[in-house]
This record gives C-alpha cells, sequence and structure tokens, in this order.
C-alpha cells in the first residue's frame, strides 16, 4: 500500500520555526491528513517560555483541535519481556491491559490562574465528556476481556463524583454484559503494580490517566516501549506515551519501540492490520534476540533497534518487504 509522509513543525520545533507550539500549516496539514503520527514535544530550551506558548500547549491544543478525546495506551509484558521489568516476573507475566485516558478535558484544560502567591486549576467534567470516553472503553473491553475499571477520587472531587455517576449509569442502560469496577486513583496506582494482571480496560480522566500510564511502563520495563492512539475525532494522532527525553538527544540511545508501537497502531486504524501485526511480531522477535536500548538494560541504539524491527518486518511478512 501506499504511504505519502509531510513532516510539520509543532512544539519546540514550532517556537523555532515562527514562536508558534502549534503553527498554523502544522493544523491545517494535520487536519487534511488520513493520521497524524507525532514525535515529541519539549525540552529544557523553552523551560522558562511563558505557559501559553510552552511546547506542550502546543501538543495539547492539536489533541483539542482534532477532536482526540480518547487516548488508547495498550501495556502489555510478553514473554520476551517479562525478564525486562523491575518487577518480579509471576507478577507482570501475562500483563495485558489497555488504559482509555479522557484527553481533552479534565485539568489540563480549566482555566490555569496565577495569581501572586496563589494559584489555581479547575478540573471540571461533562456528563458528555464522561460518557464518550466511557464508550470508548466500553467498546474495547467487548473487544478483550469484558472488564473495565473506572478510576477517579469520588470520595473528593465532584468531577470524580459525576464521572463515576455517569460510567454506573452508562453501563447499566447500554453496556450491561460487561463488568464494571470503580476505584479511587490511589487504589488503583497500587494495584497496578500489585497485580497488574487484574486489569482488562482501565477508564480514567486526563491527569490520572496522564499519571497512571507513566507508573504502568513499569511493566513493560521501560517508558520507552509504550505506544498510543488519541483518537475520537474525524483524524487520529499517534504518539508515543513518552516525551522527548532531552537528555538522550543526540546520543542514539533513545528507545524507537514507543514510536513504532504507535505507528503499528496507526495501521491498525488505517485499516492496515496485517501491516500492523508483522509490526508487533517484529517488535516481540527483536525483544526477544534481547536487541534493547539501555533503558531496558541493552547495549543497543536506536538506530541498531530500528533497523533491526524493519529487517524482521520482512522475515515476517515478506510480501510487506
Ligand atoms: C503524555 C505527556 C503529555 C501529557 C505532556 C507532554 C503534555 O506527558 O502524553 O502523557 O501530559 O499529556
Ligand atoms: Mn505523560
Amino acid at each position: 500500500f501506499g504511504l505519502t509522509t509531510r513532516e510539520h513543525a509543532v512544539g519546540g520545533a514550532g517556537l523555532e520555526a515562527g514562536g508558534d507550539p502549534l503553527p498554523a500549516a502544522t493544523l491545517e496539514a494535520a487536519r487534511e491528513a488520513d493520521a497524524v503520527f507525532l514525535g515529541a514535544v519539549g525540552g529544557p530550551t523553552w523551560d522558562r517560555v511563558e505557559a501559553a506558548r510552552r511546547p506542550e500547549r502546543g501538543l495539547l491544543r492539536l489533541r483539542k483541535e482534532l477532536g482526540a478525546f480518547a487516548n488508547l495506551r495498550p501495556v502489555s509484558v510478553p514473554p520476551s519481556a517479562v525478564g525486562l521489568s523491575p518487577l518480579r516476573p509471576e507478577i507482570v507475566a501475562g500483563t495485558d491491559l489497555l488504559i482509555v485516558r479522557e484527553l481533552t478535558g479534565g485539568v489540563y484544560f480549566g482555566a490555569h490562574r496565577r495569581d501572586g502567591d496563589s494559584a489555581s486549576d479547575v478540573m471540571a467534567y461533562s456528563v458528555l465528556e464522561v460518557e464518550r470516553v466511557a464508550r470508548v472503553a466500553f467498546e474495547k473491553a467487548r473487544q478483550r476481556k469484558g472488564r473495565v475499571t473506572s478510576v477517579d477520587k469520588a470520595n473528593v472531587l465532584a468531577s470524580s463524583a459525576l464521572w463515576r455517576e455517569t460510567v454506573a449509569s452508562l453501563h447499566e442502560r447500554e453496556y450491561p454484559d460487561l463488568e464494571v469496577e470503580h476505584l479511587y486513583v490511589d487504589n488503583a496506582a497500587m494495584q497496578v503494580v500489585r497485580d497488574p494482571r487484574a486489569f482488562d480496560v482501565l477508564l480514567t480522566g486526563n491527569l490520572f490517566g496522564d499519571v497512571l500510564s507513566d507508573l504502568a511502563a513499569t511493566l513493560p520495563g521501560s517508558l520507552g516501549v509504550l505506544p498510543s492512539a488519541s483518537v475520537g475525532g474525524a483524524v487520529g494522532l499517534y504518539e508515543p506515551v513518552h516525551g522527548s527525553a532531552p537528555d538522550l538527544a543526540g546520543r542514539d540511545h533513545a528507545n524507537p519501540l514507543g514510536a513504532i508501537g504507535s505507528a503499528a497502531m496507526m495501521l491498525d486504524d488505517l485499516g492496515e492490520l496485517e501491516a500492523a501485526a508483522a509490526v508487533r511480531r517484529a517488535v516481540e522477535a527483536v525483544l526477544e534476540a534481547g536487541t534493547v536500548t539501555p533503558d531496558l538494560g541493552g547495549a543497543s541504539g536506536t538506530i541498531a533497534v530500528g533497523l533491526e524491527v524493519a529487517g524482521r518486518v520482512s522475515d515476517v511478512a515478506p510480501q510487506l518487504a
């Protein structure tokens, strides 16, 4: 199949190019594309930039403008990765969960105010926002093991009480076939590392999903391997869970597997299921062979790992080579 790619600046690169973390030309191209494959934004160069123009704002605006309200973050530990986890093999082996993180609402998008010695951030959710992301989680659960764990802080936050009520009501009305439980985020954090295999789909708000997904990265051994897809709008945004890792820049050390996995999720959504499966099998074979970057305890570079995955795609699916 044909794939035409065009590159556009976002985040720090957007600031360098024209003083905007989401340049108009980038947004326009993103809207017109079939999919957007995102690198990462941010770095120490822009740490002192005013809040409204930080590189991160470019990414947040892009998610919002594309209507990508659901961020899918699969976390699995295939046999090839069990030994790379800092957790005991008997705890992580067989982990296969999906974090469904609300991505265009909550405290990320409420008013951020600084007033002298005090500051505030508003965390708001509407029934509509909760229902549409919960529906994504429920639909995914139907294709998986049929279990959804909804994560909130309903014992303290009004927005979480609404979250819980809305999820419970949607479950009862439209998805009674699924098993749904509600956990407070503090407890959920503990359970994710104590017994990750107990989870199938984890549904959560924007901030809690951000925190829980980095925590879940301990399961496969590194944040560097986690892929994600941000969906819900007309165009999907495919982005690794990790950031720009400025400390690794230019050292050929960064793990490419999170980005490669995001590309596989993109191929799935573009309807190229066979290609996506071939990429995933290739990644597993590379993990099996132990060709991994230093974050996973290996000595291979970014380029070597990437080339090895590419080579194995043609081994496992020669018709795609
Ligand atoms: C992520 C990142 C972003 C987020 C940052 C870069 C704004 O941490 O995708 O998890 O918090 O959403
Ligand atoms: Mn994050």
